[in-house]
C-alpha cells in the first residue's frame, strides 16, 4: 500500500474516548464520521464535543470557529455511512474481546484493502485481535493506536503495530498524528500495557504493596508524588531525571531498593476487597478516599485546568513565545 494523506476517518464508539477523539480529528482538518449502536452516546458524544471546542477555544487552543470544527463531524447510527469513503477506522468501542472481534469481522469483510483499521484498545494486544481476520493479509492493515484520555487534551498516542503490519501504514498514521498534533510513539513490537500503562501500573503495585503493609496512607504515597518526583517528570520524564541525577547514583539506589520492590503477578488483596465491597472511586464516591459530590467537581476542574495549561505552554513552546507563570 502505498503512503497517503488521510483526509476523513470513521471513529466507532461515541463514549469517553471517541468523543474527544473525534474533535481531536476535526479540530485538525480532518473529515469524521461519528457512530455508535447507542443513539443515546451519540446525543451525548454530540454535546460532549460542543463543550469541549467551545472549552478549547476559550482557551486559545483553537484556530477556527466552534462550528467550523463541528461542520467537519458527521454523527451516523449505521456502519456502512460510518466507514463509507473513508481511508481509517478507529474502533473505540467497549473493552469486550467479543465485542472489538465482531466488529473487526464486520470491517474486514466491508471495507477495501486501502483501508487501515486500527484499535483505540487498552489492553489487547495487535495480534490478538488480529486473530479475529479470516484472512492474514489483513493484519497488514492493522495497527493499535492508544490514544489517552481526555484525547483532545493529551498530546500522547501510542502506535503499536502488529509483526506484519506494513511500513507504509505506519508513516501515514504517524503523519496524520503529527497533523493533529499528537505525540505518536511507535513501538519496535507488542507487549501487554503497551510503554505508558506499564510503567503506570509498575507505580500503582508498588504503592498499593506500601499501603497493604502499613508504610503510609494513600494521601501520603499522593503527596510524594505530587510535590516530589510528579512534579519534575513533565520536564525530565524517566531516563532524562536518571541522566539529570547521575547514573553512578541510580545504580547504587537500583543495588539497594529493587530487592525489596513488589513483584506480585496478581492484582493484591487490598485492591480486591475495595472492588467486591462496592467502593469503585469516584463513580461510587467512595475508593482509596472518600468524595462529596463537591470534591468531585473540584477535582474535575482542577484536572481540566492543569491539562489545559499544559496544552497552552505547549502550543507557545512551538510558537517559540515565551512562558508567563500567569496565564491560567
Ligand atoms: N476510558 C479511558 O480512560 C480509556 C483510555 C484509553 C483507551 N480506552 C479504550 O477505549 C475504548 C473505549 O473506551 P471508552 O472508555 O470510551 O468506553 P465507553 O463505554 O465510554 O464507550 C464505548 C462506546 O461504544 C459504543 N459501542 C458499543 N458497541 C458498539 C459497536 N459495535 N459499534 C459502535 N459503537 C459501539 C457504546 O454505546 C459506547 O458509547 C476501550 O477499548 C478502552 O479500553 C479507554
Amino acid at each position: 500500500m502505498e503512503m497517503k494523506e488521510i483526509s476523513s476517518v470513521a471513529v466507532l464508539g461515541a463514549g469517553t474516548m471517541g468523543a474527544n477523539i473525534a474533535l481531536s480529528f476535526a479540530a485538525h482538518g480532518i473529515q469524521v464520521h461519528l457512530m455508535d449502536v447507542s443513539p443515546k452516546q451519540l446525543e451525548r458524544g454530540i454535546s460532549t464535543i460542543r463543550e469541549n471546542a467551545v472549552q478549547l477555544l476559550e482557551h486559545g487552543l483553537l484556530t477556527e470557529e466552534v462550528d467550523h470544527i463541528i461542520a467537519r463531524v458527521t454523527f451516523v447510527a449505521a456502519l456502512e455511512t460510518a466507514i463509507a469513503g473513508v481511508g481509517l477506522v478507529l474502533e473505540v468501542v467497549p473493552e469486550i474481546i467479543e465485542i472489538k472481534e465482531q466488529l473487526f469481522r464486520k470491517l474486514e469483510s466491508m471495507t477495501g484493502p486501502e483501508v487501515i483499521l486500527a484499535s483505540n484498545t487498552s489492553t489487547f494486544v495487535p495480534s490478538r485481535l488480529c486473530s479475529a481476520f479470516a484472512h492474514a493479509e489483513t493484519a497488514g492493515r492493522f495497527v493499535v493506536l492508544h490514544y489517552w484520555n481526555p484525547a483532545h487534551l493529551i498530546p500522547l498516542v501510542e502506535v503499536v503495530p502488529h509483526t506484519k503490519t506494513a511500513p507504509t501504514i505506519l508513516r501515514t498514521v504517524k503523519a496524520m498524528l503529527d497533523c493533529c498534533d499528537k505525540q505518536a510513539v511507535v513501538l519496535q513490537k507488542e507487549i501487554p500495557g503497551f510503554l505508558g500503562n506499564r510503567l503506570a501500573f509498575a507505580l500503582q503495585r508498588e504503592a498499593m504493596r506500601m499501603v497493604a503493609d502499613g508504610v503510609a496512607m494513600p494521601d501520603d504515597i499522593d503527596t510524594v508524588v505530587r510535590g516530589g518526583f510528579g512534579r519534575r517528570m513533565p520536564v525530565t520524564g524517566i531516563f532524562g531525571t536518571a541522566d539529570f541525577g547521575g547514573l553512578d547514583v541510580y545504580l547504587a539506589v537500583c543495588d539497594q531498593v529493587f530487592p525489596s520492590l513488589c513483584n506480585d503477578s496478581a492484582a493484591p488483596d487490598i485492591l480486591k476487597r475495595l472492588v467486591n465491597s462496592g467502593r469503585l472511586g469516584m463513580k461510587t464516591r467512595e475508593g482509596w478516599s472518600k468524595y462529596s459530590e463537591c470534591d468531585i467537581a473540584e477535582w474535575q476542574r482542577r484536572v481540566t485546568d492543569d491539562l489545559v495549561h499544559f496544552a497552552r505552554s505547549d502550543l507557545r513552546r512551538e510558537q517559540g513565545t515565551p512562558h508567563p507563570r500567569s496565564d491560567r
